[in-house]
């Protein structure tokens, strides 16, 4: 493993996580294996798949519009750089020790490529104000924590993300599962209701580190000004003794249970790796 096991969630660290709902984590990964990823970018979305491996959908799509963002859920499944880094122990331990577990397993993952607009004015790769358990509401907790990891130097001129500070205390908000929708000012009006703090944060992270957060922390993410595309991985991962929760939502992720899913079960099959065990 190339990444540094100096690294470790400190008494501070987790007090930040409490408060704001996310950390910033230093440089995770090396020169070498940022390069390995954005390599592996390309490889994706030019269609090569490792392995005998396939995509939920069988095909990686580009979007219709070539500004647009572009996503791959579970690209672990057809990607061995990106399977080593979503299931990376040392990722893998920092969120334990942040969701206070002893048992770290991916939910799913997502690769990320916003292109640049240049000097084109558009929303079109806007990620929505949204929270991430908006989705994720068949899980029968909200302790799951998404690592978010750039590729290159990412602030706000090229798209990065921003956190709501503490919104992770609000509760799950209904119908917070607004993603695609493009709109940064109209979310933000519906969300940043009375009696909630709307502290927008922007995760500045330099090529190798990583943001974690809340699964219910509000976040989202603005145009690339730039003239490069922004890359990312995510890895959204769960805590200890994870299961499906019932009549509550469907995701895709529930067809990976089995034919016949029932309440209670654990997402712990090999759909679901552990990153981490204490
Ligand atoms: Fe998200």
């Amino acid at each position: 493993m190339e990444t540094s096991s100096t690294i470790s969630i400190t008494e501070k660290d987790l007090e930040i996580y409490r408060e704001k709902g996310y950390w910033i984590s230093p440089k995770l990964i090396s020169d070498e294996r940022i390069e390995k990823l954005r390599q592996a970018h390309e490889r994706i979305w030019r269609g090569e798949i490792d392995g005998d491996g396939y995509t939920r959908n069988g095909l990686v799509n580009l979007p219709d519009d070539p500004l647009k963002l572009r996503k791959l859920d579970n690209g672990w499944w057809i990607n061995d750089e990106i399977r080593d880094i979503v299931t990376d122990p040392l990722i893998g331990q920092l969120a334990a020790d942040l969701m206070e577990t002893d048992e770290v397993r991916l939910w799913h993952d997502q690769v990320l490529y916003k292109p640049g607009l240049a000097d084109q004015v558009s929303d079109i790769g806007n990620v929505g104000w949204h929270q991430d358990f908006g989705y994720w509401q068949c899980s029968s907790t909200t302790n799951m924590v998404t690592v978010w990891l750039a590729l290159q130097d990412t602030d706000l001129n090229n798209g990065g993300m921003m956190s709501i500070a503490g919104s992770h205390k609000w509760g799950l908000i209904p119908e917070s599962n607004t993603f695609f929708d493009t709109n940064l000012a109209s979310l933000k009006n519906r969300y940043a209701t009375e009696g909630k703090e709307w502290i927008e944060e922007p995760c500045i992270l330099k090529a190798g580190q990583a943001s974690f957060h809340h699964a219910l922390t509000f976040h989202g993410s603005g145009p690339n000004q730039t003239n490069d595309p922004r890359l990312s991985v995510v890895a959204h991962l769960m805590s200890k003794g994870t299961a499906f929760r019932t009549g509550v939502q469907w995701h895709p992720n529930v067809t990976h249970l089995g034919p016949r899913p029932y309440d209670g079960q654990l997402f712990a099959n090999d759909y679901f790796p552990v990153l981490y065990k204490r």
